[in-house]
């Protein structure tokens, strides 16, 4: 199995937190998002217990919350001692909701609009990462209107390949996101940001991109962001307390993707920052991560019931679900690979390809091409591993398909935490 919160259970049905997932399909329909929260809180103590081994107590562990957010999440992040990085007003309220404590929120995002910003700094959220020039001014402008002094990271782009996926890399000169070192404006983002009287710019942030399996790209982007610091003090006098590395750490989805240790990762990653720390001799800044993926994929799983299937003779054979891209648009975005089960017969032998599609009106509405599966029949319940980041906060109404229900299991319990949508709710706003 690929984790160890999958398993084969006595009856040969497939167990995930431990909990026969052929009665959760019937006991709550399908698809269904099931979550594992002994889980999600072991890679929360993991993850927070690593930052303070390797970067002491001043770095408070972040989650990206948009890898999976709703109220029930923020409840159990906040339990663990994490503090949250948010990407909307959406976001900021979700969190705010459940009573996460304010100064632990931190606001990011390419394209604040105004009234974000003005809900961010009503709400006394701990800090601001501040994308570019203009959110910058207005920030400004906004925290004085209110007699604040708001606290703020910069968001620079370090010019870094980590050998992901185009469309989540996000470090590179030409990103969307952040001021690139290269060309000289970061430099000058940071001597505007220093004039601006309502921010403490606390320091810088970068976020190079996402699935990365080793301690180098960190390093790489640590370095460009080292160097940077020092241009900073050179020109400034001003030295960077803080720096954010953002997120990133890869999950496996598949066998063949890597085990990594996050210890093991930041250890290294700590043991090159001490190096390139004191040649440059800078004062030691707090490093911060906001890692997503890594506290909530491994939580998650999806069942489906399987519908019809068809083989066209000579070339396919499909597994229709019935859901798909509505839950998860993670195979039609970026290709991302996923181990199938056989809910129904965990062991069952995986004697075959076949493509995994779902129900909507797309031929790219595929979970998996070709991939190797068990003999599947109609009624059957078909489970997708790995399915806690990036598939509920991505999920969609195409084809007005409502979303599926979320269930939290804990020690053999089961509740629902999000409730499945309705043919109602998908009407509701509509006049
Ligand atoms: N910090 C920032 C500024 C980010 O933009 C992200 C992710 C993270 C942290 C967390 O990254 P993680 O640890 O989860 O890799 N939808 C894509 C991933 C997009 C990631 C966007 N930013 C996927 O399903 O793979």
């Amino acid at each position: 199995m690929l984790n160890n919160n999958i398993s084969c259970l006595d009856n040969g049905h497939l167990g995930f937190s431990g909990v026969d997932t052929v009665a959760m399909a019937k006991k709550y329909g399908t698809p269904l998002y099931l979550f594992d929260e002994n889980k999600i809180r072991e890679n929360c103590r993991v993850y927070r217990r690593a930052v303070k081994k390797y970067f002491g107590t001043e770095s408070l562990p972040l989650y990206a919350s948009k890898a999976f957010c709703c109220k029930s999440m923020y409840r159990i992040v906040n339990d663990e001692g994490l503090g949250v990085d948010v990407v909307s007003g959406g976001e900021l309220y979700t969190a705010l909701s459940t009573g996460f404590p304010a100064g632990k929120i931190f606001f990011h995002g390419n394209n604040k609009t105004e009234s974000e910003i003005n809900y961010a700094l009503d709400s006394k959220t701990g800090g601001f990462i501040v994308d570019n020039f203009d959110e910058l001014y207005y920030l400004n402008k906004a925290a004085g209107e209110r007699k604040m002094r708001q606290k703020i990271l910069l968001r620079v782009s370090p010019g870094i390949d980590p050998h992901t996926h185009k469309a989540i890399a996000t470090g590179s000169v030409d990103s969307k996101f952040g001021v690139p070192i290269k060309t000289g404006q970061a430099l000058m983002f940071v001597k505007e940001a220093l004039k601006c009287e309502n921010l403490d710019v606390e320091g810088i942030h970068c976020h190079i991109g996402s699935q990365i399996f080793d301690s180098k790209p960190f390093t790489d982007a640590a370095k460009i962001m080292l160097d940077f610091v020092l241009e900073i003090k050179k020109e400034t006098g001003y030295e960077a307390e803080k720096i954010n590395l953002g997120g990133g750490i890869g999950v496996r989805y598949v066998d063949s993707d890597p085990e990594i240790s996050l210890d093991t990762i930041f250890s290294q990653i700590k043991k090159e920052l001490d190096i390139m720390v004191s040649e440059r001799n800078l004062k030691s800044p707090v490093f911060l991560f906001e890692l997503g993926r890594f506290i909530c994929a491994s939580a998650g799983m999806t069942l489906y019931t399987v519908g019809s299937s068809k083989t066209i003779n000579g070339y396919k054979e499909y597994i229709n679900i019935d859901g798909g891209m509505s839950d998860n648009p993670r195979y039609a975005l970026y290709g991302s690979q996923y181990t199938f089960y056989k809910a129904d017969d965990a062991k069952a032998e995986r004697i075959k390809k076949a493509t995994v599609a779902g129900r909507c009106c797309e031929s790219g509405d595929v979970l998996g091409e070709d991939v190797t599966v068990p003999e599947f029949s109609r009624g059957d319940i078909l489970a997708v591993a790995v399915t806690g980041a990036y598939n509920y906060s991505m999920a969609s109404n195409y084809n007005r398909i409502p979303r599926p229900a979320a269930v939290m299991l804990h020690n053999g319990k089961s509740r629902i935490i999000v409730k499945r949508e309705t043919y109602e709710d998908m009407v509701k706003n509509e006049i």
